[in-house]
């Protein structure tokens, strides 16, 4: 027989994961895959909290039948209207047709644009509730943690609360599927590069989101992605708090465009310069070689920022000046910024440019830009020790 995944009593995981999707998204890499997380509750009424992305459709409907054989769904409760939680719906429609869709207003409106369903829609607004038997769901409007119509379902009697992409991860479940039977550090990163990459831009809707649940009995939260949390439920609120602050640590991410080295030896420069001055959490990074997901979720979280490009085309390396656009629109804030630069033909400009990027973002600014011409000479050098020395009284 197929093993089931309970949760607690009888709310089962029925997800799936994916190891084929190279992108999230169709752009955040997933190295390690991804799981999409559906629960059901197997009650008087049978009750399904979001469905799963569609190219995993057939293996979402197995494992629903492993819980409830032949009996039907009452009702889908649509948390998240993104299709990686709903692409399975008008499957499921087929082998269900009378169950009935729980949503709020704008799930529905998306829903029908979606997938053109209109009918079997039960709407909910912020505290209304729903009774299986047993089990009793209460609704909570959560929006733009990730999409404007977004909910969480809290499971009143046990305390379950099913977060949508809130406290979610990258990364599949491999067999264990809680936060304690995982070693968390070892996901630490795909936990964090989610959040940063997914829900970072909306990190005041999050927070909104964090007071309005805070005196919630939580004694599980079931997210859409990556494990669910009942050992470390308050590690990962407080890690959603302090991001949805926006607040930063001690430490320095320096990334880097180069076309031949110039830039770079600058980069490298000033990390043996702040590691004398006794800063132990460097991290370098070339644009060039490492997905900017990776690079915009260390800065999230990391308080100094050097960011070095040649002139190119007389513009910026191109995948600095993405990565400068993505930092603007994720918003991220409390961050401490140097730049640094190389240009041979117009001497000035890629420093010039990257101050731009400085004014408009509005953080902190360090004025030593060192910019080298052509190879680096003394007067490089100095502007970097002078950078180095006003960012670390400022980190
Ligand atoms: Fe996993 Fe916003 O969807």
């Amino acid at each position: 027989m197929k093993h089931k995944v309970i949760i607690l009593d009888n709310i089962y995981w029925v997800g799936v994961n994916d190891r084929r999707t190279h992108l999230f998204e169709n752009y955040w890499p997933l190295p390690h895959g991804v799981s999409y997380n559906s629960y059901l509750i197997d009650d008087e009424k049978v009750a399904l909290f979001d469905t799963v992305d569609r190219v995993k459709s057939d293996d979402f409907l197995e494992n629903i039948y492993n819980i409830i054989s032949d009996k039907p769904i009452d009702y889908l409760i649509i948390n998240h209207i993104e299709p990686d939680h709903s692409g399975s719906i008008n499957i499921l429609l087929d082998k269900y047709p009378r169950l009935q869709i729980v949503g709020n207003s704008k799930t529905f409106a998306y829903l029908e644009k979606f997938y053109g369903i209109t009918e079997n829609l039960i709407q909910i607004k912020e505290g209304d509730t729903l009774d299986l038997g047993f089990h009793r769901i209460k609704f909570f409007m959560t929006p733009l943690v990730h999409w404007p119509e977004t909910m969480v379902s809290f499971e009143e009697t046990k305390g379950v609360l099913f977060s949508g992409d809130a406290f979610g991860a990258f990364g599949t479940l491999d067999g264990n599927i809680f936060d304690d039977q995982i070693e968390l550090n070892s996901i630490e990163e795909e936990i964090s590069r989610y959040y940063t990459n997914i829900v970072g831009k909306y990190a005041k809707p999050t927070k909104n989101a964090l007071l309005k649940l805070e005196n919630l009995n939580i004694t599980h939260i079931c997210p859409t992605h990556g494990p669910v949390w009942r050992s470390h439920i308050k590690d990962i609120i407080t890690k959603y708090t302090r991001w949805s602050n926006h607040e930063t640590e001690k430490g320095v991410t320096i990334v880097f465009g180069s076309m031949y080295g110039y830039t770079e030896k600058i980069a490298e420069y000033l990390a043996l310069g702040f590691a004398n001055q006794g800063i132990n959490d460097i991290k370098i990074y070339d644009v060039s070689k490492t997905h900017p997901s990776y690079i915009l979720n260390r800065i999230y979280q990391k308080k100094g920022v050097l960011i070095g490009s040649p002139t190119y085309n007389n513009a910026l390396f191109p995948k600095i000046d993405g990565l400068l656009n993505e930092i603007k629109n994720i918003g991220m804030r409390n961050h401490v910024l140097g730049v640094f630069g190389s240009s041979l033909w117009t001497p000035g400009r890629s420093v010039r440019l990257l101050k731009e990027f400085a004014e408009n973002i509005k953080w902190e600014f360090i004025d030593q830009t060192p910019e080298t011409i052509g190879n680096l000479t003394s007067s490089v050098w100095e502007k970097c020790d002078a950078l180095i020395e006003e960012m670390v009284k400022k980190l």
